[in-house]
């Protein structure tokens, strides 16, 4: 194999405090597309992606589950790998920062670039964003020092850190880019680099010592690594680049970066100028996209509108949210997202274009030639010579990362297909035995250009190429299986197996009706969710006295359905109390409980027993009656008569 032929991509490392969304998935389908394909093209692809685990909201957010931070990410990363393998995801690798392998390579690089004198001690003071970990240059910052990015107000910090001496090497970076004007892309995000980068470029500042949760400075415990010197440097670790100088080698050369718009400054200005310091050389390319909204408006979690990948496979199947993905918007541009649309791509290319192409074609060699495809004499028409530009189409396409011309151009072919039949009419040949050879030609060019059409698609929809496969009478697997090797009129003596519906149309007004409904059910869950008390100084809630007391005996009342008594103990007093809690729990599993008591209600008689106190529980309800109970306990032991504050 020769050098040429080998593709290193990677998707940025997810943070992993975050739930996976639409943006995470289309990187990561994007990345598996371009492996796919280039490995369909003889490529050595490696493909790498993984979760970027350190820094301050880990450390936050574990705090607040009462977990270490390692406990929490060793956890949660599992979110990004599950929904790896719902998107049918081929990675070749997963690197996590937390892992040694990553770890060690950090500390490498920081102390090479220290010994060298490209990172030395100074003082740092600037804005800060806590929940973003990124301190934000005065002239970026929102109205009223926020952060520009999640409009949250900026805190001033002074620290003493690590600073690397990145300014040394930006006239090496802009001659690099200037010699290589695709080392960015799109052309776009190169200006916007190179106007950035002209502009000036500081020192970076690569430590702090305002948290723990990070990768600590070789010899200056004190500090832990900025998490985006950590996090970069997972692109070099992941293919050996201490352990397997071998493999650092034959891959290196060949890396290509896929990240969002929002993360180039970082991959196209702070790491090519740690590469340089370090003596490595700069990526390939660094392919920029843009960034999704939905329905015309930006995805927050507080806006309750982030897609969420998981639901749309759920609902709409796996390939369609692929394919709809990549086809929708041209990569690099902003996109929105809408299920209409994406429901009106299923109906169009999906069901009709593709899967009209697929029925009637197997119908008719069913019909016509009892599910053999046919020979003929020979098999170059129109659809051959167009499968020729076709595929260096699409080729070209891809080596742009230009996923939606890709499939718009094997949707062009798709489409010629389909007319080939309106124009060829098989139906009428067929009541015609002189024109049985016509007949052949015709069934074996349709045949021919759905083999095509399910190597071609076999990238972005690897399921539905292989479904198509199988019905075509075809074994193996298209994704293993080379484009170049590809012959016209190779098929002929197949036998095709049972045609199935590849993609159900989806009935537009039904679907509406459901959505709405759907978002109906879901309002009026809110709304009664959502039901306020009026609002009480704290003065009244200190009147309510709450005090932990354990269940020591449970009877049941012969007039009440709801309602148990029950003997507790505050420890200074015994006391009985009327709980409405029979239909979710039996007295075995209530006597011994820890509970907490309000004790200062006013005595009532409940079916005829005298209560003295009200013990606390959360329930879910719906018209009014409990779904969901449970009770309030101490989360540690505690005497009993505590008070509840
Ligand atoms: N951990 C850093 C990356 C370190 S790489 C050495 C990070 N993680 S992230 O989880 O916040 O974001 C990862 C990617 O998701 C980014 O490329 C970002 O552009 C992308 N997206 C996040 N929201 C998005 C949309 N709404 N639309 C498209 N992509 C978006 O940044």
């Amino acid at each position: 194999m020769s050098d040429d032929k080998i593709f290193y991509i990677t998707t940025p490392i997810y943070y992993v405090n975050d739930i996976p969304h639409i943006g995470h998935a289309y990187t990561t389908i994007a990345c598996d597309v371009a492996s796919r394909y280039k490995r369909m093209k003889g490529y050595d692809v490696h493909f790498l992606t993984g979760t970027d685990e350190h820094g301050q909201k880990i450390q936050t957010a574990a705090e607040s589950k009462g977990k270490t931070p390692q406990e929490l990410v060793d956890e949660i990363h599992l979110n990004f790998k599950k929904l790896w393998e719902v998107l049918n995801i081929s990675n070749d690798d997963f690197i996590r920062t937390t892992e040694p392998r990553h770890i060690k390579v950090v500390q490498a690089m920081f102390k090479q670039l220290m010994d060298q004198g490209d990172i030395y001690k100074g003082t740092y003071t600037g804005y800060y964003c806590v929940p973003d970990e990124t301190y934000v240059p005065e002239n970026a910052m929102g109205p009223n020092k926020t952060c520009p990015d999640c409009g949250r107000p900026l805190t001033i910090m002074e620290e003493e850190s690590y600073f690397f001496r990145g300014s040394k090497y930006v006239p090496e970076l802009i001659k690099f880019y200037e010699e290589h004007m695709k080392a960015v892309m799109p052309k776009i995000r190169y200006n916007e680099i190179m106007s950035f980068i002209k502009g000036g470029v500081k020192d970076q500042s690569v430590s702090r010592t305002t948290l723990k949760w990070g990768i600590p400075v070789p010899g200056d415990e004190k500090h832990v690594i900025y998490v985006w010197f950590d996090a970069l440097i997972n692109y070099a670790a992941a293919i050996g680049y201490l352990d397997d100088p071998e493999k650092f080698k034959r891959y290196w050369p060949h890396v290509r970066h896929m990240v969002g718009k929002d993360i180039i400054r970082f991959h196209c200005v702070i790491w090519p100028l740690m590469l340089i310091a370090l003596g490595i050389n700069l990526p390939v390319e660094v392919m920029a996209h843009g960034w999704w909204t939905y329905e015309g408006e930006k995805m927050s979690k507080s806006r309750g509108n982030v897609v969420d990948p998981f639901k749309m496979v759920s609902e709409y199947g796996l390939d369609p949210f692929r394919y709809f993905l990549l086809r929708e918007v041209p990569f690099g541009n902003d996109g929105d997202f809408s299920e209409l649309a994406l429901v009106g791509r299923i109906n169009s290319d999906l069901a009709n274009d593709l899967g009209n192409l697929l029925n009637r074609t197997l119908q008719m060699i069913k019909s016509y030639r009892d599910g053999v495809v046919p020979s003929c004499v020979n098999p170059q028409s129109e659809l051959s010579e167009l499968s020729q530009s076709i595929l260096d189409r699409v080729d070209e396409a891809m080596n742009n990362y230009a996923f939606d011309e890709a499939l718009k151009t094997i949707w062009e072919f798709i489409g010629r297909s389909n007319k080939f039949i309106d124009e060829t009419m098989p139906w009428k040949l067929a009541k015609d035995s002189s024109q049985a050879e016509r007949l052949n030609f015709v069934l074996v060019n349709l045949y021919e250009a759905l083999r095509l059409s399910a190597l071609l698609i076999a990238p972005t929809m690897p399921g539905t190429s292989q479904r198509i496969w199988a019905q075509l009478g075809l074994t193996g697997n298209p994704l293993e299986l080379q484009l170049e090797e590809f012959t016209w009129g190779e098929g002929s003596g197949n036998t095709i197996n049972k045609a199935e519906v590849l993609f159900p149309r989806i009935d537009i007004k039904l679907w509406k009706e459901q959505k709405e409904k759907a978002k109906m059910d879901e309002t009026q869950a809110q709304e009664q969710k959502i039901e306020h008390e009026s609002e009480i100084s704290i003065d009244d809630f200190k009147t309510v006295e709450m005090r932990v007391a354990r269940v020591t005996h449970v009877e049941e009342i012969p007039r009440s359905k709801k309602l148990y008594k029950l003997e507790v103990d505050l420890g200074y007093e015994k006391r009985t109390v009327c709980s409405g809690i029979k239909a979710f729990f039996t007295p075995e599993e209530l006597t011994g409980k820890t509970v907490i008591l309000v004790t200062n209600l006013k005595p009532v008689k409940l079916c005829g027993v005298e209560s003295n106190g009200m013990i606390l529980c959360a329930s879910v309800k719906k018209d009014g009656v409990s779904e969901q109970l449970t009770l309030l306990t101490p989360e540690k032991d505690i005497p009993l008569g505590s008070r509840v504050s």
